[in-house]
């Protein structure tokens, strides 16, 4: 896969994308960018871009129907599973968070063909919740031994959607687990969110030390767009599983419904996409760019949110035009053999970093990047499913 430095690629990728781009007849770009993924072979592995990809790919089965779908994700797994449900390469740290997001695919294929050993590799996934490292204050560390005592809103949607998954299906009376999900969520809300803004920052540390850390709050600085999303996914996706009867409900449709107003504030008026680092006075500043996963990210979750009715229909056509953005700008026509690549995905953003803009804008942006063509099959189902 070839890393490219934004600045250096991003108007001849465009360029490209643009002058190669057939005329849109209403393409339908969920089976598009997922038959082109697949045409090409995506690596099997239990980390968590693949399981992020899978997902999209699930979705795409769910709205097409088409079984190749769910046949190549079940034979993705199987090359990385063993029969008696052993996950190859795990742990990858003593404890990361990032491990855990292959769970819902495991939960998915489980419920599909009832094989047990996808129940087994799932539950091993589930223990690893019960031992791991946590702040005083009960939140998950998101790895050790390399972030002690930090939360980072990315470890909400790589643990958390697969605990509440878990429990709705085998474990829905344990309301000690409930509460658990629910606390998660809310030291993330506690010291990441800015209520001015409704925007939430990266991270905290609970300790205090990270050199980023706000001697008040623990907090990050800058509100890092992949993060955001994840977490707006995160939070759209658990209410699938949360049970209403459970006073968490309320609150969690409170804080992505409260979220949600945050990032169609961010929203750049003419792209209609939004910057990698969001929060002010960066918007529309030398170096920063409109992102292509945290983008897709946001116009799934709000889409999904306005269809599960959590969000009204104002939210559509604003999300509308983020997507034709995204479609339109990083969808080109320049793979092999006639496959569509996805272009303007920022590789990482850690907080193992000073956490500052300088270094936001330093990181790379790939081509093909799994962690931004997975969210944007979720967003092209979700913005199919309008028509
Ligand atoms: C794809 O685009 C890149 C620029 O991003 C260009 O260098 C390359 O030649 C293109 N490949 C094809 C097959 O069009
Ligand atoms: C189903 O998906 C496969 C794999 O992407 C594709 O090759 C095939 O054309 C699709 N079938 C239909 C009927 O759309
Ligand atoms: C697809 O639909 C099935 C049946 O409704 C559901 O169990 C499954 O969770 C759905 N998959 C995804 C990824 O939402
Ligand atoms: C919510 O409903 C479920 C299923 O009916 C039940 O097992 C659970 O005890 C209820 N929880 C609360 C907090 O009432
Ligand atoms: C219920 O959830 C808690 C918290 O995750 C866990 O420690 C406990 O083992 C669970 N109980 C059962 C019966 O699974
Ligand atoms: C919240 O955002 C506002 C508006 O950008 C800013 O003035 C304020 O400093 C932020 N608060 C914190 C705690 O960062
Ligand atoms: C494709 O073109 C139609 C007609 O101009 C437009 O309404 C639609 O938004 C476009 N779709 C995308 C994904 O750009
Ligand atoms: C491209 O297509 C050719 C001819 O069908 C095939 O031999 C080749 O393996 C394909 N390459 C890839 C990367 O799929
Ligand atoms: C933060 O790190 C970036 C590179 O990641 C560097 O360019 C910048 O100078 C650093 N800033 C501070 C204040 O250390």
């Amino acid at each position: 896969m070839r890393l490219l430095l934004f600045l250096s690629s991003f108007s001849a990728a465009t360029a490209a994308a643009i002058s190669a781009r057939q005329a849109n007849t209403s393409i339908q770009y969920s089976t598009l960018v997922a038959d082109s993924f697949i045409q090409r072979g995506v690596s099997k592995t239990n980390r968590y871009g693949e399981s992020v990809f899978y997902r999209g790919v699930e979705l795409t089965y769910n709205a097409t129907g088409n079984e190749s779908y769910a046949t190549w994700v079940q034979d993705q797994i199987d090359g990385v599973i063993s029969d008696d449900g052993v996950i190859a390469n795990y742990p990858s740290y003593p404890f990361s968070l990032d491990d855990v997001r292959i769970g819902t695919i495991l939960l998915e294929l489980y419920t599909r063909t009832s094989q047990e050993k996808y129940k087994t590799a799932a539950a091993t996934l589930r223990a690893q919740l019960d031992r791991g490292p946590r702040t005083p204050s009960g939140g998950f560390w998101h790895r050790q031994p390399t972030y002690p005592n930090q939360m980072w809103l990315d470890g909400i949607f790589m643990a958390d959607v697969f605990y509440a998954q878990w429990t709705a299906l085998l474990d829905n009376s344990n309301t000690t687990a409930w509460d658990d999900i629910l606390l998660q969520f809310s030291l993330i809300e506690q010291h990441c969110r800015n209520t001015t803004t409704n925007l939430l920052v990266h991270g905290y540390d609970e300790s205090g030390v990270a050199v980023w850390a706000d001697p008040v709050t623990g907090a990050s600085p800058n509100v890092w767009n992949r993060a955001l999303g994840w977490y707006l996914m995160a939070l759209v996706d658990v209410l699938d599983y949360f049970p209403t009867n459970h006073s968490g409900h309320a609150q969690l449709v409170d804080w992505l419904v409260t979220a949600s107003a945050g990032v169609l504030a961010a929203q750049d008026a003419s792209t209609g996409g939004w910057w990698l680092v969001m929060n002010e006075p960066y918007p529309g500043m030398d170096k920063n760019y409109i992102e292509s996963s945290g983008s897709a990210m946001f116009v799934y979750a709000l889409l999904k949110a306005v269809r599960k009715g959590y969000i009204g229909s104002e939210y559509i056509s604003p999300m509308q035009k983020g997507y034709e953005y995204l479609a339109n700008t990083f969808v080109a026509y320049n793979g092999t053999n006639g496959t569509v690549n996805w272009e303007g995905t920022v590789v990482v953003g850690s907080l193992g970093s000073n956490a500052t803009f300088e270094y936001y804008t330093s990181v790379a942006v790939d081509e093909n990047d799994l962690k931004g063509a997975g969210p944007f099959l979720y967003a092209s189902v979700e913005y199919e499913a309008l028509a």
